[in-house]
């Protein structure tokens, strides 16, 4: 395998944003229908509606729906006007994610921090104020038209997300076995081609993140598709692969991705489980699509994690989960298909069992499999 890990970029003068975060706050989704994507994530993945705001609210250009299950938090926005910018990024990228908010105990700081070391603001520091108490946001620009947006809850009490949101008269839970994630384990984005390191040089220079580890393209590549990939994070809770396409005899899956999204964008968001075996029978049950495995996998996997004690090979072939291994232990993932209607944005399911990898060893299995769906929408 042709990784290699890196030592942590030196902060230069005052601490990097990275030092101020305390953990995700919220993924913001931009659709077309918030409704329906709500109603979806609702009955399909298990998640619990927490909030809403809209016209009834006071907000009269949007509605938003607040989505949570274990500490995952998705807020589905959808435009109500159509000159809203919502509206235009629902056009220009189909359905996609278009903020990776963080919890920071100092908004204001963590914002100069960025700016000060070059990061683009996208919007200065502001504060909503309720009953509930005062909330500190500041907007910066990432990989795209992504943001990261800065969260301050330390003076608000909730129990809203923000001012402008009720907790009342909410979209109901459909009935369905429950799913039991329990966190975002990591969110990755697709990077132009050429532009994988400027991106990880903004992380660690700009923000302050370390360098996790680096897979090049014969590391993750296949007979026709290759792909690079650099994982950076916080040194805590925050970890995002960022992924460039390399050449191969046919079209790369991030090629293809950054095609259909028209420009860099989030492609997948790893959410954690710690029993995978129920989780998938239950999205399964809930009529959740996976996308398959080849026949061949099973067996080779077998072979490669012999000697992985705890497999639970019945229940990992009957449910297509792929299972990986590193010196720390094994992890077991699977990976939905698209769920927006252009081949973009998808969820990965992941159970670590000590493993600290991202199934590296998976990667060709995977990516066959990614190509035969290519395959079929004429795009390989
Ligand atoms: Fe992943």
């Amino acid at each position: 395998m042709t990784a290699t890990t890196t030592p942590e970029t030196p902060a230069a003068g005052d601490p990097a944003p990275a030092a101020r975060i305390l953990g995700w706050d919220c993924i913001e989704f931009w659709v077309g229908n918030a409704r329906a994507t709500a109603g979806f994530l609702l009955s399909a993945f298990g998640f619990t509606c927490t909030g809403y705001s809209g016209p009834e609210t006071g907000h009269r250009d949007k509605v938003s729906y607040v989505l949570e299950q274990g500490e995952i938090r998705f807020v589905i926005t959808g435009a109500l006007d159509p000159d809203s910018p919502i509206a235009e990024h629902v056009r220009e990228h189909g359905d996609g994610v278009h903020d990776l908010a963080w919890i920071v105990d100092d908004v204001e700081v963590a914002h100069d921090a960025a700016i000060g070391r070059g990061a683009r603001s996208i919007r200065a520091p502001w504060t909503e104020e309720d009953e509930s108490g005062t909330l500190h946001f500041a907007t910066i620009a990432t990989y795209g038209e992504t943001q990261h947006t800065f969260v301050g809850r330390g003076r608000y009490a909730g129990p809203s997300l923000a001012p402008g949101y009720t907790d009342e008269d909410l979209l109901p839970d459909p009935l369905g076995p429950e799913v039991g994630l329990v966190g975002l384990d990591h969110v990755v984005g697709n990077v132009s081609k050429g532009s994988l390191e400027q991106w990880v040089d903004f992380y660690g220079q700009v923000l302050g993140f370390d360098q996790l580890v680096h897979f090049d393209d014969e590391a993750i590549s296949t007979e026709y598709s290759a792909l690079m990939s650099t994982v950076v994070w916080d040194g805590s809770k925050i970890v995002m692969p960022i992924n460039e396409p390399a050449d191969g005899k046919k079209k790369s899956q991030i090629q293809e991705y950054i095609e259909a999204y028209r420009g860099a964008g989030v492609q997948h968001l790893a959410l954690a489980t710690d029993d995978i075996v129920a989780t998938v029978s239950a999205l399964r049950a809930r009529g959740v699509r996976f996308m398959t495995v080849p026949d061949t996998y099973y067996a080779e996997a077998r072979q490669r994690l012999a000697n992985v004690d705890g497999v639970p090979w019945d229940d990992v072939e009957r449910l297509n989960i792929l299972v990986d291994h590193d010196h720390e232990g094994h992890l077991l993932q699977i990976f939905t298909e698209p769920i927006m209607d252009r081949p973009t944005v998808f969820f990965e399911i992941i159970e670590r069992r000590g493993a600290r990898g991202f199934g590296e060893g998976n990667f060709k299995a995977l990516f066959e499999a990614i190509e035969r769906d290519q395959a079929r929408r004429g795009n390989l």
